[in-house]
């Protein structure tokens, strides 16, 4: 048993995010095992660096563990083979490199940018943000040394989570220990609510098929899963965006960290629905597959056999896209999806059109021509054109998964929007 999380559960507001812990030779590193267990109850990847003076105070069994990956603790894995630990890879591979708890020494050698070992050269290679949670002894921690220490580290943008004041393990009673693992993981889930770069952006996601009733039981429909536009809302939301889905009837769990989610069924629910939230998002995304068309009369019962109309009157629905391009500020970007079955060729054309007829940013072309594009699947293979002044950029991208795909097309988004 690794106390791994559940993927369903409900409160893993840490899902998707990738924490690098590193621990460093103080007593308090025995607070890491309960701080590295919260972070994975809450779902974040943990990976471990510890500094050799920290193994002798909690074992990197223990933590590997806990985590479920591989501890790091020197340069070399393996001397008779040669293998050496990555500490770029490493350095790379966090959202946030979180040093707890960290001692008077390794902050020292912080400040200078001195490398003496793994956790120093992860320190020093790494790109993500950096956040310590000192630890030690009142007189450690208000001499002059530290305390200009920890200024360094603080102008040049590293986070300190402060220690609290209490008794301390060298019988002091003052400022010096380290902060309680549950509030260092509620510093960790604030920070990512916070830093991430579209922190602050509200952006309107509509997903699924919608459906036209004909009766009470029979309706009009497509075959979209919702899955192209889920993706999207989990990849905003990832990157800190308040995030208002829109969704037709779909069989998929609400994405984490997705801030409403608005279940409709016909294109007039989609309609209202986005219209309504549309004047204060920063950003729209269409991407449900909305009916054009609407039987005109449906029955509110169903319909026996011996009754059916020989043919269904139907009639336009309104157009959500259209309305959304017409009303469009300036400071709002709007990307839309159009869904051919045509050659290239005419795809490109009909893409095209529709992006300055409704006024668009961007549309994202996919074509059933395509192997392995469109409905149904959990790949996309997408082209995406650009309104930038006069003219149109397009971008062809590869066959890719849904979630890949979401990547590219929030990455272009956020050109627009950051
Ligand atoms: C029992 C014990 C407890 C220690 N606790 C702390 C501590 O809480 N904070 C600290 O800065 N140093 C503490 N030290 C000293 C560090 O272990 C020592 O400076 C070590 O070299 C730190 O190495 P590191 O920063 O590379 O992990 C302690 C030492 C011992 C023997």
């Amino acid at each position: 048993m690794t106390g791994l999380p559940d993927p369903q559960d409900v409160h893993l507001t840490l899902m998707g995010r990738r924490v690098l812990l590193g621990i460093t030779g103080s007593i308090a590193a025995y607070k890491s095992a309960f701080l590295a267990r919260e972070l994975v109850k809450r779902g974040a990847e943990v990976r471990v660096v510890m500094t050799p003076s920290a193994t002798g105070f909690i074992t990197p069994l223990t933590l590997a563990t806990l985590v479920g990956n591989p501890v790091h603790s020197d340069f070399t894995e393996s001397i008779e083979s040669g293998a050496w630990t990555n500490h770029v890879e490493l350095g790379l591979w966090g959202d946030l490199f979180l040093v707890a708890p960290c001692t008077a020494q390794t902050l020292s050698f912080f400040a200078q940018g001195a490398c003496t070992n793994l956790l120093h050269a992860v320190f020093l290679s790494s790109r993500c943000p950096v956040a310590v949670a000192p630890a030690m002894d009142l007189d450690m921690f208000t001499n002059a040394a530290t305390q200009e220490n920890l200024k360094t580290l603080s102008e040049r943008g590293i986070k300190i989570i402060e220690p609290t004041s209490g008794a301390l393990a060298s019988g002091l009673d003052g400022k010096g220990r380290m902060e309680e693992p549950e509030v260092i993981a509620d510093f960790v889930e604030a920070f990512f609510l916070s830093n991430m770069p579209l922190s602050g952006k509200r952006v309107v996601v509509t997903a699924g098929p919608t459906e036209e009733p004909i009766d009470s039981v029979r309706y009009l429909g497509n075959r979209s899963t919702g899955k192209m536009g889920f993706a999207l809302a989990s990849r905003l939301a990832d990157l800190g965006a308040s995030v208002t889905l829109i969704s037709g009837p779909v069989n998929i769990k609400t994405p984490q960290r997705i801030a409403e989610r608005i279940d409709v069924c016909t294109a007039q629910e989609m309609y209202d629905a986005t219209i309504s939230v549309w004047p204060s998002m920063d950003a729209g995304i269409a991407c449900a597959a909305v009916a054009d068309m609407r039987p005109v009369n449906p029955a509110d019962k169903k319909l026996h056999r011996g009754d059916l109309p020989d043919s269904i009157l139907l009639e336009n629905t309104p157009d959500t896209l259209l309305e959304m391009g017409r009303t469009k500020s300036s400071s709002q970007v709007l990307m839309g999806f159009a869904l051919e079955t045509d050659s290239a060729e005419e795809s490109l054309k009909s893409a095209e059109s529709k992006l300055t007829r409704k006024n668009l940013d961007f549309v994202v072309m996919n074509t059933l021509a395509d192997k392995g594009a469109g409905f149904n699947h959990d790949t996309n293979k997408v082209t995406v054109l650009q309104s930038v002044g006069a003219h149109t950029e397009k971008r062809i991208f590869e066959l890719k998964t849904k979630r890949e795909v979401a990547y590219d097309l929030i990455e272009l988004l956020s050109t627009l929007l950051i």
